[in-house]
């Protein structure tokens, strides 16, 4: 038997061990700037956060360890890191944090893009790419986004006549034009007929509003319970009160088709119903989880698409020569028709490369998606422990001076010499993320983009609005999780040949 005297040596023992290779283990962490006492680097964030990181990583390097509030946040912010992150470690780095918000909007976020890593993402991803995502599914909708781009030129024909200011709204335009295809691709009938199309640009717009407003619980876990008491958050409740009404009413519609015998031709949200509360099938959903899968397409798919063409237009009009370039291009291949086909744009090399500069210069969601660690993990020798948030500034990479030529300046013709791309493969441009995490939606995106702006330069010139100079042209970036351009595009269309007006 040990007496009691020894029991507590060794015990003591053990302690000082435990002790020592704590010590020992403490892991080196990545550079971290000085930071405030609570509130952490927090105030370094600024406005517009890819920008102030930007300048921040310049100082601290390209992997930089913040904290916001309490929050542990890393900040990627060169290509060989995000390599890193999005191909060496993907898996470790394959979920996405908890954000106050965002779980009020998004049902307990049982969406795609937010949804933890695990089998429920697995799932949900798959099945949007199945039944809606998919490239077979893309080439399905091109009848309805030929139809749509010809409404929107029909309307911009139509607003280059009537209007009394000179110019056109062009980012009602595009809103209402991107809106619309996403609509009518997720739910198979016209927004317009069905008069959505407004509220659902409104909720779309409220998201980025209620993603702003502050959560303590965000910044101090701890203290989350505070956000309760002191009313915080309320535009969110809001919000996803909202978004739960547009989409009860939708549902219901396709519930009453169907009850009908009605349905000829199943859209996404058919697919989605056939597997709401079926126990018997592999994988079933509950309505709220279906509800939040149809948030996260709307979303998902109108913002980004909505912005990249808003910048697109910005940047062609400020640069005359490159809208000429392109207009000879497609004017070309288009020769003799009224609108440019999906199949003509095939061919169009310089409208692809306007694009893949348009997405370079303003990737539409410049820190992608915040990612989280779900395991300890090294990089380059620094340890990056479990439960750290991960921000990878695309934005910066893709203007990073050491891989691009001149990277302030707007020039398609970079990409004409090379076979760069955004499918994730090129960690220097990834505007659509990469790894596991990657857009499902970019065939998808891409499409949209290459036939809406090809039928834009064909069928119209555009000019800055009278008087203005190209340096008095805004070009300011709104604050949110995508950088949408902050003034409405205003420009002056002036219709090249003749539009069939109905
Ligand atoms: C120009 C248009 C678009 C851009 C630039 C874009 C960009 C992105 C980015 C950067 C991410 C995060 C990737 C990462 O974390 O690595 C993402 C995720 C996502 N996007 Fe897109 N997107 C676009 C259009 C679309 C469309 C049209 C849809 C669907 C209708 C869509 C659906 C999604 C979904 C569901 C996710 C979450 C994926 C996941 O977490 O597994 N996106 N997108």
């Amino acid at each position: 038997m040990l007496s009691s005297s020894l029991l507590f040596a060794l015990l003591l023992l053990l302690v000082l061990l435990g002790t020592k290779r704590a010590f020992s283990k403490k892991r080196r962490l990545p550079p971290s700037p000085p930071k405030l006492p609570l509130l952490g680097h927090l105030l370094q964030l600024g406005s517009l956060p890819h920008r102030s990181l930007s300048a921040l990583s310049e100082k601290h390097g390209p992997l930089m360890l913040l904290h916001f509030g309490h929050v542990p946040t890393l900040v990627v912010s060169s290509a060989d890191m995000a390599e890193e992150v999005m191909r060496t470690h993907d898996t470790s780095f394959a979920s996405r944090p908890d954000l106050k918000p965002v779980r009020t909007i998004l049902y307990d976020t049982h969406d795609v893009g937010f949804a933890p890593f695990g089998d429920y993402w697995r799932h949900t991803r798959k099945l949007c790419t199945i039944h809606l995502l998919s490239g077979k599914r893309v080439k399905s909708y091109r009848a309805l986004r030929q139809e749509e781009v010809a409404f929107m030129m029909q309307k911009i024909s139509r607003a280059s006549l009537s209007s009394t200011s000179g110019f056109i709204d062009m980012s009602k335009v595009i809103n209402s034009f991107v809106t619309d295809i996403v609509g009518r691709v997720v739910s198979g009938t016209s927004f317009r007929a069905a008069d959505r199309c407004q509220l659902f640009s409104k909720l779309i717009d409220d998201n980025g509003v209620a993603f702003r407003e502050l959560c303590v619980g965000e910044l101090f876990p701890s203290l989350g319970f505070l956000d309760g008491i002191l009313g915080l958050n309320p535009t969110a409740k809001k919000v996803a009160k909202e978004w739960d009404v547009a989409l009860n009413e939708m549902i219901q519609d396709h519930v009453e088709r169907l009850n009908r015998d009605e349905v000829q031709e199943r859209d996404f949200v058919d697919e989605l119903l056939d597997v709401v509360d079926k126990p018997e099938k592999d994988f079933c959903l509950t309505m709220k989880q279906m509800k939040a899968i149809l948030w996260d397409m709307f979303s998902a798919g109108v913002e980004a698409s909505f912005t990249a063409l808003e910048w697109a237009m910005a940047e062609l009009v400020r640069h005359p020569e490159t809208l000429k370039k392109l207009q000879d291009e497609v004017r070309g291949l288009a020769a003799g028709k009224d609108m440019v086909k999906e199949d003509e744009t095939h061919d169009m090399v310089y409208l692809k490369a306007v694009l893949k500069e348009v997405l370079r210069v303003h990737p539409p969601t410049p820190l992608l998606l915040p990612r989280e660690s779900i395991e300890d993990c090294q990089i380059q020798g620094y340890h990056i422990p479990k439960k750290t948030r991960v921000l990878i500034n695309a934005w910066a990479i893709s203007r990073d001076p050491k891989h691009w030529d001149a990277p302030e300046e707007f020039r398609p013709e970079r990409f004409m010499s090379s076979d760069l791309d955004f499918k994730g493969k090129n960690f220097d441009f990834t505007p659509f993320g990469s790894g596991r995490r990657i857009c499902p939606g970019m065939q998808l995106a891409v499409a949209t983009l290459e036939v809406a702006l090809a039928n834009l330069v064909h069928q119209f010139d555009w000019e800055l609005p009278l008087g203005m100079t190209r340096d008095e042209f805004d070009m300011t970036e709104s604050p949110g999780l995508t950088a949408r351009k902050k003034e409405p595009l205003h420009l002056v269309a002036k219709p090249w040949g003749q539009i069939p007006l109905e």
